[in-house]
């Protein structure tokens, strides 16, 4: 067996071949079970043990330079490989990137976010309250009357009084009226706030609160309140216009032309309206407001005797969070804030 030119045969096969899976048919070929290099090992057996011995060694060495070939060659092939690809392949770094589809908060969490961080640095606390509310605290505690049209079927979502007894007992007040109602506004935390803390305080209150009532550009049957409340010795309307004018220029960035009217709210006296300017000049009401009314902090069990140096006296507002992202965005129907549509979503 010449065991010479099987070695120079191999070489030059192995280095002719070009790609990894050749290199295997080829390794096979010669070092496999029944490759070339196994045939010589296997003619041993009919050998003399000189014989054997000597062709035997030779054999074990022509298999370790076979391997070597081999591995050279992998090598070669795998640089060569990688090279190719770098020389073909190139990164044209001018090409538009695609872009990252990446989530983003809802034009009405924007606003409430923006809106609670302004009036925090104001020194208000944020606060909240159920929104299955007892007529009590949404109507009697905030000295609405027995017949107020608001109180109406057509106007407040009332519940079927069936309701589980555990989480009734949760939100209701003995004594007091406990038919359930979707909270027609933020109001009712004024007072389960008061009943828990001693003013002087500065509350701020984010919630969703719910009408009975037909849709339009400006209307809808749910939406969004900001509350807040501010009880002291000496606090008067002035402060009021003064806190509010600050918030609404740190909201909008911008003056926004505003103007108080007279209203009336039973759990204010006296009550304003207040109007902010649109875009196309019209004036568009954003919130309702007032000094408060005794019987509220009587309601939330407050001493109001000014006799027994207490003389606690406050303002309230109410805000419409969505009338605020109508004016900050310049949308002109309310609807598009709840209907989900990703072409609208994605503007902001
Ligand atoms: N709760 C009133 C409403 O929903 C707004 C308001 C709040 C008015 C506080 C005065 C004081 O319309």
């Amino acid at each position: 067996m010449d065991l010479q030119e099987l070695k120079n045969r191999a070489k030059q096969e192995i280095d002719k071949v070009v790609d990894l899976d050749e290199i295997e048919k080829t390794f096979k070929k010669y070092l496999g079970k029944k490759g070339e290099v196994a045939l010589i090992f296997d003619s041993l057996k009919d050998l003399a043990i000189e014989e054997k011995k000597a062709l035997g060694q030779e054999a074990n060495v022509l298999k370790q330079e076979i391997e070597e070939f081999f591995e050279q060659r992998k090598k070669e092939i795998k640089n060569t490989a990688s090279e190719i690809k770098q020389t073909t392949e190139r990164i044209d770094i001018t090409r538009p990137g695609t872009k990252m589809a990446r989530g983003h908060l809802h034009p009405l969490t924007l606003v409430l976010k923006d809106a609670l961080k302004i009036f925090q640095t104001m020194g208000f606390e944020i606060a909240q309250g159920p929104e299955l509310e007892t007529e009590w605290y949404n109507f009697d505690a905030l000295n609405v009357p027995k017949d107020h049209p608001a109180r109406d079927m057509q106007d407040t979502f009332w519940l079927r009084q069936n309701m589980s007894t555990n989480y009734k007992k949760q939100i209701t007040n003995n004594n007091k009226s406990n038919k359930l109602l979707m909270r027609t506004h933020t109001s009712p935390v004024q007072v389960r706030y008061m009943e828990t803390h001693q003013p002087p305080l500065r509350i701020i209150v984010p919630g969703r609160v719910f009408r009975n009532e037909a849709t339009d550009a400006k209307h809808e049957a749910q939406f969004y309140q900001l509350e807040g409340l501010m009880v002291d010795k000496e606090v008067s309307a002035c402060n009021f216009k003064a806190i509010i004018e600050e918030f609404l220029k740190r909201f909008f960035k911008a003056n926004v032309e505003i103007r108080l009217r007279p209203g009336f709210f039973p759990f204010t006296e006296p009550s304003f309206e207040i109007d902010a300017k649109r875009a196309d000049g019209k004036w568009m009401e954003i919130m309702g407001a007032g000094m408060t009314h005794p019987n509220v902090f009587k309601a939330a069990g407050l001493n109001v005797s000014v006799s027994a140096g207490h003389g606690w006296c406050g303002f309230a507002f109410g805000v419409g969070v969505d009338r605020l992202a109508l004016l900050k965005y310049k949308i002109n129907d309310i609807r598009l804030l709840y209907q989900n549509d990703m072409r609208f979503l994605e503007q902001f």
